[in-house]
């Protein structure tokens, strides 16, 4: 297995990738995550050396991104989506995209990196947001799955406030999707 740079001719199989990691009956025809993938390269916040895949000698088995996202003043980096085939999950690929993604972003100089999700990203040492003020929109639940790695320790306690993503993670009336 080996953690690439993604590039726009990785983008049919990473797409095939993303699907089987994340569909489900009730996938969204209007928003899913092997489709917000392509979004994301016409995006303000896409960062190319920011955004990786994984691959088994030619094949694409893995995508991770982190992207340009704000609180307040403090500019950082959100991560996701984060997605492994589904026969692939569980080998450590979802951990060394994260580790890889989260190396380069601390070389970069990024303060920090957020994001929603689960109980997953506690073992790279994410922690909730609450604690700190962070919110990401009105819905309690978002707010719950908020977390937050800081990079730069000396951010820690200074910023709060509410996470805006890049433009790709919003729809037309400005509701995160
Ligand atoms: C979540 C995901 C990216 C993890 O990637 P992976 O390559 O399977 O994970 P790894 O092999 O690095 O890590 C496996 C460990 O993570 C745990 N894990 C996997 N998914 C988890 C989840 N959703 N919540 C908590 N722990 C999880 C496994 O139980 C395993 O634990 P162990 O190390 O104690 O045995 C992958 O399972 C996936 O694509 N899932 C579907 C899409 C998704 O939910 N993406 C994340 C959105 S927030």
């Amino acid at each position: 297995m080996e953690i690439k740079t993604f590039k726009s001719s990785y983008l049919r199989e990473t797409k095939d990738a993303l699907r089987s990691a994340f569909y489900h009956e009730n996938s969204d025809a209007l928003f899913n995550e092997w489709e917000f993938a392509e979004k994301l390269l016409a995006s303000d916040g896409y960062l190319p050396e920011l955004c990786m895949i994984a691959t088994d000698e030619k094949n694409v088995v893995g995508y991770n991104a982190l992207t340009k996202a704000k609180i307040g003043s403090s500019q950082g980096l959100a991560l996701g989506p984060l997605g492994v085939r589904k026969e692939y999950q569980n080998k450590g690929i979802g951990s060394a995209l994260v580790r890889e993604c989260v190396g380069r972003a601390e070389r970069s100089g990024f303060p920090w990196i957020a994001l929603l999700g689960g109980g997953y990203y506690s073992r790279f040492g994410f922690e909730s947001g609450k604690p700190y003020g962070i919110t990401v929109s009105e819905n309690a639940f978002d707010n719950e799955h908020l977390q937050i790695l800081f990079l730069d320790e000396s951010v820690k306690g200074k910023i709060s406030g509410r996470l805006v993503y890049c433009d790709a993670f919003y729809d037309a009336e400005g509701n995160l999707l």
